[in-house]
């Protein structure tokens, strides 16, 4: 399917379907990688800002300059409340706009499965980073069942209903993200399995939620309503909800981490 599917247009509905789940991995992610306060950041692929903002309020940066192509999530980001001393622009991963040996950390949030070459998408972070800074990344586990969609996606799969995959998926692959680290020159390369859950209300709040991805949307709107309730059905099916109705999901994401 075309990549159309892929382009990131809404910062505020992306906030509600996946910027609350990168925030509660961000978080994580960033205990592991233990940066000292002070340091100088680039957030590759920050979208909306949602990962820049745990940068931000926990690490206290001197610096952190965020970079997406799409203009709609830098707006988004550029008024997010939280973020106000980070800069933000439209730029490429496998481009960056910035000179050599410039900044301590340079990340990539759930991004790499989204760029056309996830090696020159490295080997840029890497050129930004001063020697002994670390360039370390977090993605779904797309292909090891790890997404939040995951529930939808399985139910898609088991009907033989087809969903698009970005151009890199396989790069969500530890073993993939880990060569692509040593590949690039990175040293103590070191990765990670994260989980994250997050609680919806009902069903209900987690079909509309999860449903409104864009690339799940562009499936789900081509469905007859006779095949799309037997999809949610399905799903409701996989899903235990407690008494009070509510429902848990879990994923996790593969997380890397190496030195300049
Ligand atoms: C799933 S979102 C992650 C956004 C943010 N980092 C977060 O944690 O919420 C993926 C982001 O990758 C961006 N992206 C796609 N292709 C890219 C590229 N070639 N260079 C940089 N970012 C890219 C998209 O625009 C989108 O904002």
């Amino acid at each position: 399917m075309h990549d159309q599917n892929f382009k990131f247009e809404d910062g505020e509905a992306y906030e509600q379907t996946m910027g609350i789940w990168s925030q509660l991995v961000g978080f994580k992610f960033l205990q592991w990688l233990s940066p000292s306060i002070n340091q100088r950041w680039i957030d590759v692929g920050c979208g909306n800002g949602a990962f820049t903002e745990q940068i931000v309020k926990n690490y206290k940066p001197s610096e952190v300059q965020g970079i997406d192509p799409s203009d709609d999530q830098i707006y988004f980001a550029k008024n997010r409340p939280g973020v106000q001393t980070a800069t933000f622009q439209i730029g490429d991963a496998m481009a960056l706009p910035f000179e050599s040996d410039q900044f301590d950390f340079a990340t990539m949030a759930l991004v790499i499965r989204f760029v056309p070459d996830p090696a020159q998408g490295v080997a840029e972070m890497k050129r930004v980073v001063r020697p002994g800074g670390a360039v370390a990344a977090y993605v779904w586990d797309s292909l090891g069942g790890g997404m939040p969609h995951e529930p939808i996606q399985a139910e898609l799969r088991s009907m033989s209903l087809k969903y698009p995959r970005p151009p890199s998926a396989e790069a969500s692959n530890l073993e993939v993200l880990q060569k692509l680290w040593v590949d690039a020159g990175l040293r103590s390369v070191e990765t990670q399995i994260i989980t994250a859950e997050r609680t919806f209300a009902s069903f209900e709040n987690f079909w509309s939620l999860s449903s409104n991805s864009q690339t799940l949307q562009s499936v789900l709107e081509d469905l007859d309503p006779a095949t799309l309730g037997q999809l949610k059905s399905s799903i409701q099916a996989r899903l235990t909800a407690e008494t009070n109705g509510q429902i848990t999901c879990s994923a996790h994401v593969n997380a890397i981490k190496g030195l300049v």
